[in-house]
């Protein structure tokens, strides 16, 4: 049996595009799956339709921005399917446009659903997988917007550099374990982000939708990649042990200028602090809770 057949995933977002595209992967490759979700109506019928295609997957109604509910959500995975060895902290939304524009409620709304929530998951599973050995892989979906700064998405763009960078650190933290990391980080794909996050965002604000904002980020997003196509390119990147995931080469110049203009700033100022011991051990491969 070629990993991960055999495993049980917990995959959140698992109702609708990327994380759907990661379950039907997984489903193939002979996994179980826990299939998370806030939306138990789609949760329902995804459970069915994967169950019906011969697989072994449980629905978990989870928010994953509630604290309280991981544990819970876990112990109903891992009654249902047995241990699980790899988590998806994919849930995710959008919203609240330009940074002046939006609310602190928005902001931490985002923050809670994007980043709080992939430490939570990892908090939770995390110590099951230690407890238990063997291989593991924990996976967050970030985006390229956890690379590039993107106007009028200031609450996201914040959520994703902060996932991007928790994964770094877990990888570190996490290396010679036998439990992976990776992070994706997609370009454009073609999913239901454009619909669930602003009508998430609204029943939030308790205001109306705003159907043209729909109707623009869904033609966006739907010319792009295919929730599918993305999942297997996930799941061979996991199996290989791969850290960082792109999905599209497009980006490379704007995250070049990113990293161009980040290394402009080490040479266009006048050094006055002396040495920074922190980073020469970081440097010489000490890690620093060690120093
Ligand atoms: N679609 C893209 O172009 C794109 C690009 C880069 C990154 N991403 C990221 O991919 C991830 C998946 O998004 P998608 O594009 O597949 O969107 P999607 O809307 O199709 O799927 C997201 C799923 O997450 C669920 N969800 C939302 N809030 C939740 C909560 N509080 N608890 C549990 N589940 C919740 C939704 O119900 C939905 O089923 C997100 O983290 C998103 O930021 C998407």
């Amino acid at each position: 049996m070629v990993w991960p057949a055999g495993e049980v995933a917990f995959v959140t977002g698992a109702a609708s595009g990327i994380g759907l595209g990661i379950a039907r992967a997984l489903v193939a490759a002979g996994a179980s799956v826990a299939l998370a979700d806030i939306d138990g109506k789609r949760l329902a019928e995804i459970a069915r339709e994967l169950t019906e295609a011969g697989g072994s997957v449980a629905a978990i109604e989870l928010d994953v921005s509630d604290a309280a509910q991981w544990e819970a959500a876990a112990d109903r995975a891992e009654a249902a399917l047995g241990p699980v060895s790899l988590l998806f902290g994919n849930a995710g939304v959008s919203g609240g446009g330009r940074i002046e524009d939006t609310t602190l409620d928005v902001w931490r709304w985002v923050q809670k659903i994007n980043i709080e929530a992939q430490f939570i998951g990892v908090a939770t599973f995390l110590p099951r997988f230690k407890a238990r050995g063997g291989r593991a892989h924990i996976l967050n979906t970030a985006s390229m917007a956890g690379l590039v700064p993107m106007v009028t998405q200031g609450a996201y763009v914040a959520s994703k550099f902060a996932s991007v960078g928790f994964s770094m650190v877990l990888r570190d933290e996490l290396e010679g374990t036998g439990i992976g990391v990776s992070v994706l980080c997609p370009g454009t794909v073609a999913t239901r982000l454009g619909v669930t996050a602003p009508e998430a965002e609204a029943k939030l604000l308790g205001a109306d939708l705003d159907v043209s904002i729909v109707e623009r980020n869904s033609a966006l997003l739907a010319t792009g990649a295919d929730p599918d196509q993305v999942g297997k390119q996930v799941l061979d990147a996991v199996r290989d042990g791969q850290f960082l995931i792109i999905t599209h080469r497009e980006w490379a110049p704007l995250v070049e200028r990113v990293h161009a203009e980040q290394s402009r700033a080490f040479t266009e100022f006048e050094g006055r602090h002396g040495v920074d011991a922190t980073a020469q051990m970081l440097a010489s491969g000490i890690h620093i809770d060690q120093a």
